[in-house]
């Protein structure tokens, strides 16, 4: 049992004088998080709420700038990618790392179920059932507690130092946890593998996509290229997650069977999926695991491609031993591949919300995983032609997870020569207006605003419930009203009346009065939601989250210049141009102006506890703040009455200088104005009651 004191120690940095209280408290804080860590990342089962963690962190932040010579490189601070850059030096494992015999269908599992009891000559084998997580094998080597090396696996006999990059990875623990009646050995060595969950990897996709980055195919290519990076720092922004599976090389601790590793190893601290982990007595169960699994494969958050049974006892592996590439004593039971082939009737094009122009496949339908499968995306011409897709091929479709279906390639050996190449249309085929195709043919624009097609999906973007949360205008009613003329524009959504409603098919007065009252009610949905639901390109719920904490009316963000927008944190050069653009299109300038007319939310209104402290204070933020994003920085400062604004000028009153300012703390210099470092706004904060 920990002690409230050791799960949430009370330490008043300012009471610490020196080096050895310094110490003494810094263990006490790192233990403390690195218990939390585990408890959140390990266990998913915290004991303590995130702020108190926050807070807990922050303190040994703190105390670490005021002692810099007790920074030590296992701190939970420094976790962050380090500078240092790796060429990925070879390395060469202590063990090979060997992989696993493979089997698809059920008699493979029986051979091997057969071989064991043969060899170990007793007629029931306990073995674990695991799932083959399908990402990249790693090796990890603790020395003293300690993460001292991480690998890929290379060849199996040499793989490529990734330490500092998986450093980064917060399911890894930098040191391991070491519980009094067991702790780890000096030197440990696991295995396990790198993965990203379904969801992070769509989502890491999106973004590369509106930053016109290439795509990953899938979340293992994205996996296994975000561990090997030259720059750890690149690896720390990508969402990686780690499962280990096995010991290889354990010194001063003996362990009896697979699942007592399993079990050990997540005591250390480290990451082990139990919860999908079971003991399995003879062929029978195996084959009932592996049933399950790939039935609630779909519902995991992660991709697995089959499931790994091995013997339990380590006493009987050791007897079953190696074949060169791989023991005798573990198979993997691979699922069927979610492929299918069919036939492609036909090429549809779609037109989307920004006008981009989406080839899609028409098949005949077919049924893979339980799933019956229709249509597929083409992307894009360019990767039509590389694909070489005729309409009439025979193509074999893949789905994964619950990732869109893709047309992988078609079969060339099953053409009859009737085959059509296709090109996507010059014309848009809802408007026809002239289509703006992209030199490398990855993008066919439709630069028609009031396309109706656009003006379609604008809208449906406008009232989705991440946007203006319009209840009552679904995309169907959005087709009617706009065919029967009542919808021309976004702000056309604004003057319809209870009157015009009732004239339309399938609306009584209840509903009409229903729809008119949340119209009028979106009108002061949150500067943030505003900001979303105009569509800027690129710009999804997080990025207007900034923009609304950064610019306080609309008329600010309309006149941002790109660099004033790529001083905000997490903003780059494509979004901030794309934001200028979009402002720039008298169309949509036209658009703010109705909208604004007719009385829609267009300033934020600061949120959360408010006071008046720092009113009349101009605050400017540059550079990197260590403990909180720029934007939190300057909410704080609006909720005390402050204003934050992004140009310094001789009104300013401070500007809170962050690591790697540059010319706005020149031009404070210049201008005179009171300059903070980070420590000093934070206590400027605290002076005001703000907790951080
Ligand atoms: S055990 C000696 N267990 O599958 C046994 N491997 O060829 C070594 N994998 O890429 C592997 N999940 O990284 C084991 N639960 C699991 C696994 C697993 C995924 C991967 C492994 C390697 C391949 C085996």
């Amino acid at each position: 049992m920990r002690s409230k004191s050791s799960l949430l120690p009370e330490i008043d940095i300012d009471n610490i004088s020196d080096l050895k209280d310094a110490k003494d408290a810094l263990e006490k804080l790192r233990s403390a998080i690195r218990f939390h860590n585990y408890r959140y990342y390990v266990l998913d089962d915290p004991l303590i709420s995130d702020a108190e963690y926050d807070r807990l962190f922050a303190t040994l932040y703190e105390l670490e700038q005021r002692y810099p010579e007790l920074v030590s490189p296992d701190s939970p601070t420094q976790r962050v990618g380090s500078d240092v850059k790796s060429d990925l030096a070879k390395i060469e494992h202590p063990i090979p790392m060997v992989s696993l015999k493979t089997a698809y269908e059920s008699e493979g599992i029986a051979a091997f179920d057969r071989f064991c009891r043969e060899e170990l000559g007793i007629d029931l084998v306990e073995y674990t059932a695991e799932l083959k997580f399908d990402g990249l094998a790693v090796e990890l080597i603790y020395h003293d507690h300690r993460l001292a090396l991480a690998s890929t696996r290379g060849d199996g006999i040499t793989g490529e130092d990734v330490t500092l990059n998986l450093r980064t990875l917060a399911d890894i623990p930098l040191v391991l946890l070491t519980p009094e009646d067991d702790p780890p050995p000096d030197r440990l060595i696991v295995r396990g593998e790198v993965y990203m969950e379904i969801e992070d990897f769509e989502r890491m996709n999106r973004m590369r996509s509106k930053n016109h980055e290439s795509l990953f195919a899938n979340p293992r290519n994205a996996a296994a290229g975000s561990v090997r990076q030259l720059d750890p720092k690149i690896t720390a922004t990508r969402p990686l997650r780690m499962y280990v599976y096995g010991v290889v090389g354990v010194e001063g601790r003996e362990f009896q069977t697979q699942l007592e590793v399993l079990q050990t190893l997540q005591k250390w601290g480290l990451r082990v999926n139990l919860e999908h982990t079971q003991l399995c007595r003879g062929l029978e169960e195996l084959l009932a695991y592996h049933r399950r699994m790939d039935e609630m494969r779909d519902a995991l958050p992660f991709e697995i491609d089959g499931v790994v049974f091995k013997v339990n006892s380590l006493e009987y592996q050791g007897r079953l031993g190696m074949r060169t590439r791989d023991p005798r004593w573990a198979i993997a039971y691979k699922f069927k591949p979610r492929q299918a082939t069919t036939k492609l009737t036909g090429i549809t094009v779609q037109v989307g919300r920004t006008g981009r122009l989406t080839p899609v496949a028409e098949l005949e339908p077919v049924t893979i995983g339980g799933v019956t499968v229709s249509r597929a995306s083409l992307h894009n011409q360019s990767e039509i032609d590389r694909k070489d897709i005729r309409i009439g091929d025979t193509v074999i479709v893949e789905r994964a997870g619950d990732v869109i279906p893709q047309v992988v390639k078609p079969v060339i050996d099953l053409r009859s020569g009737d085959e059509k190449k296709f090109e996507i249309p010059m014309k848009c085929p809802v408007c026809d207006t002239d289509v703006v195709m992209s030199d490398d043919k990855k993008s066919s624009l439709c630069p028609n605003k009031s396309c109706p097609a656009q003006l379609r999906r604008n809208i449906e973007h406008f009232v989705s419930r991440d946007a203006m949360n319009i209840e009552g205008l679904g995309k169907k009613r959005v087709k009617q009203l706009i065919d029967n003329g009542l919808l021309t524009s976004i702000p056309s959504i604004y003057d319809i009346t209870e009157a015009d409603l009732v004239e339309v098919e399938r609306f009584g007065d209840e509903s009409a009065r229903n729809l008119v009252n949340e119209i009028e009610a979106s009108k002061s949905r949150s500067f943030d939601k505003v900001i979303f639901a105009i569509g800027i390109p690129s710009v999804g719920l997080a990025t207007s989250r900034l923009l609304a904490r950064t610019f306080p009316s609309m008329d600010d963000l309309m006149t941002a210049s790109a660099t004033e927008l790529e001083l905000i944190e997490s903003i780059g050069f494509e979004v901030a141009t794309n934001i200028v653009s979009f402002f720039a299109d008298p169309s949509v300038r036209e658009m703010i102006h109705e909208l604004k007319h007719r009385g829609v939310n267009m300033t934020a209104e600061a949120k959360g506890e408010k006071s008046d402290a720092l009113k009349g204070q101009t605050f400017v933020f540059t550079g990197t703040l260590e403990t909180m994003k720029r934007s939190e920085a300057q909410v704080y400062v609006e909720n005390l009455g402050g204003k934050a604004t992004s140009s310094v000028s001789k009104k300013t009153n401070y500007v809170v200088a962050g690591s790697g300012a540059g010319t706005k703390l020149d031009k404070a210099k210049r201008l005179g104005v009171t300059i903070l470092s980070e420590e000093e706004f934070l206590a400027l904060l605290r002076q005001y009651g703000v907790e951080i």
